[in-house]
């Protein structure tokens, strides 16, 4: 009989505002035993319990630049390790395998190179450290335009877009009725360092991956030709984008999906 398909590892990549956190909510909601890290999310967090970290990152996040490479692969490893036990001691099983999409980490070469090191793995499962690249190429003019109109609510993280995706009374959260606001790297000046920081340090993580991609491909030969790691999106929404992704990840991995 055929072994049973490894659990997802991927990643969603691409540039500021390009769509990957609402994607990603799309994806889990179609997929809910996805396990979901996003290295934003967990940084804001730090910086609303004012750890030490927090401290650290508020300034960073402010100012449109990146973390330390080993901070945020300290962090990821430890929140991965919890979710991994977390999963193992609910399904009574010392080699739970987990299907997990990181999303906004790896963030650089050298982040990328970390994780490969098998942070992914979990027990007896022995494939790939990544095996699947999701990238929302999405243009620069585009993605200002939408963290312009971005406002979230604190305490819960959801997120409003002025035109995209509305509260329904302007200004407030829909749950709570709280006061909205603007995340503080929202403004025009910190977008455009997110932007430079992201074709500085993230384009080469890109490359990185799609190389690895047509790399396996070439060596697959002709016949048996693995589906490629990497996949890019390119479009101006997400609800065109959405569709191609969902195919893409269902392809791979259609036990994850309770929907048709
Ligand atoms: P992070 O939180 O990861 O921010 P980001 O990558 O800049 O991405 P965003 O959250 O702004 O956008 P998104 O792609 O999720 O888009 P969204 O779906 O919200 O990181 C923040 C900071 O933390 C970094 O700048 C860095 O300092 C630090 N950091 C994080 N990870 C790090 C790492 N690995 N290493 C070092 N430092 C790290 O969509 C954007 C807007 O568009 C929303 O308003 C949404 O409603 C709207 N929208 C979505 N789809 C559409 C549509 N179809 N049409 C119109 N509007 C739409």
């Amino acid at each position: 009989s055929q072994p049973p398909p490894p659990p997802l590892r991927g990643l969603i990549i691409g540039s500021p505002g390009s769509g990957k956190g609402t994607l990603s909510s799309r994806l889990l909601a179609a997929a809910p035993s996805i396990h979901y890290l996003s290295g934003g999310d967990l940084l804001r967090a730090h910086i609303s319990q004012r750890t030490e970290l927090g401290k650290q990152a508020e300034q960073v996040i402010r100012d449109g630049g990146l973390m330390p490479d080993e901070t945020m692969m300290n962090m990821i490893r430890t929140e991965l390790e919890r979710q991994q036990s977390d999963e193992a001691a609910a399904s009574s099983s010392t080699s739970a395998k987990m299907s997990t999409l990181l999303d906004g980490f790896p963030r650089t070469r050298r982040q990328a190179e970390m994780l490969d090191e098998s942070l992914l793995r979990t027990g007896s499962d022995a494939g790939p450290p990544v095996n699947l690249v999701l990238h929302l190429d999405v243009p620069d003019d585009v993605v200002m335009s939408r963290i312009l109109d971005r406002w979230i609510h604190e305490p819960s993280g959801r997120t409003y877009n002025d035109r995209f995706n509305p509260p329904k009374v302007k200004g407030h959260d829909d749950v709570t009725g709280e006061a909205l606001v603007k995340r503080v790297d929202d403004s025009p000046e910190t977008i455009k360092a997110r932007l430079q920081s992201f074709r500085k340090s993230t384009q080469p993580m890109i490359d990185y991956y799609r190389r690895q991609s047509d790399e396996a491909q070439a060596r697959a030969g002709a016949e048996a030709k693995p589906r490629p790691l990497y996949v890019c999106f390119t479009g101006t929404s997400s609800d065109e984008i959405w569709p191609r992704l969902r195919e893409q990840v269902a392809m791979r991995f259609p036990g994850l999906f309770v929907e048709k």
